[in-house]
């Protein structure tokens, strides 16, 4: 099973079991706002799930949407990093936590190390983000990242009754390299 370590987090490969508590991770209002109903159904995340492990089994390996999991083995969200374009070295990336654990960096911790993965191991060129341009959250996220604002697509998908611009972030290898070079 395909597993990073960070200093206080576990990110390894879904397994079929994993599928309740990662459900039980997208139930709260705060957590779905920025979601249309229809993608907070158990039968959504159920296809989501099932993409996820199909992505496990994969050869080569396009995608590693991990499971990150605390040391005692509490599943408390998902970050991955997906191989949209090889030939040009581009990867989408994307991080959810359960409200419960919110506040304390293991967003930014798992991310951190999903990175270097993908910029080291999988020789990626460009991580790209995109979320809603009023998901604070997960905007700061990608700012804790290094990520830069490459530009907000405006009134891309209409929900809970209102038009949602969305936000798109990217970092390059070399920023990302130069980034973990100072934290060193
Ligand atoms: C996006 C999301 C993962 C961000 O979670 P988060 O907990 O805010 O992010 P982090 O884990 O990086 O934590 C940062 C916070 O922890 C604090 N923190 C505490 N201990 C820390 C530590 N050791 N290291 C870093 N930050 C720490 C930071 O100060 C910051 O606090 P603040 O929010 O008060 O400024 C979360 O909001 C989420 O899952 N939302 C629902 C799904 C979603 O919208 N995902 C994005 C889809 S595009």
């Amino acid at each position: 099973m395909f597993t990073l370590q960070t200093e206080r987090l576990i990110l390894r490969d879904f397994q079929p079991g994993d599928f309740e508590a990662f459900f039980a991770t997208t139930n709260d209002p705060e957590y779905q706002q920025f979601y249309a109903e229809e993608e907070m159904t158990r039968p959504f995340w159920q296809k989501i799930f099932t993409h996820i492990l199909e992505g496990t089994a994969e050869t080569p390996r396009a995608s590693y949407q991990l499971a990150i999991c605390l040391p005692d083995g509490t599943l408390i969200g998902t970050g991955g990093v997906r191989l949209e374009d090889a030939a040009n070295q581009q990867a989408s990336f994307g991080c959810a936590i359960g409200r419960p654990f919110w506040g304390h960096g293991y967003a930014t911790e798992a991310c951190r190390t999903l990175f270097d993965f993908a910029f080291e191991q999988l020789n990626i060129h460009r991580i790209y983000a995109d979320t809603k341009a009023k998901n604070t959250r997960a905007r700061a996220l990608a700012e804790h990242l290094g990520m830069q604002l490459d530009g907000i697509l405006r009134q891309t998908q209409f929900f809970r009754g209102e038009w949602w611009d969305t936000a798109i972030y990217s970092i390059l290898k070399n920023e990302w390299k130069s980034a973990t070079d100072k934290r060193r």
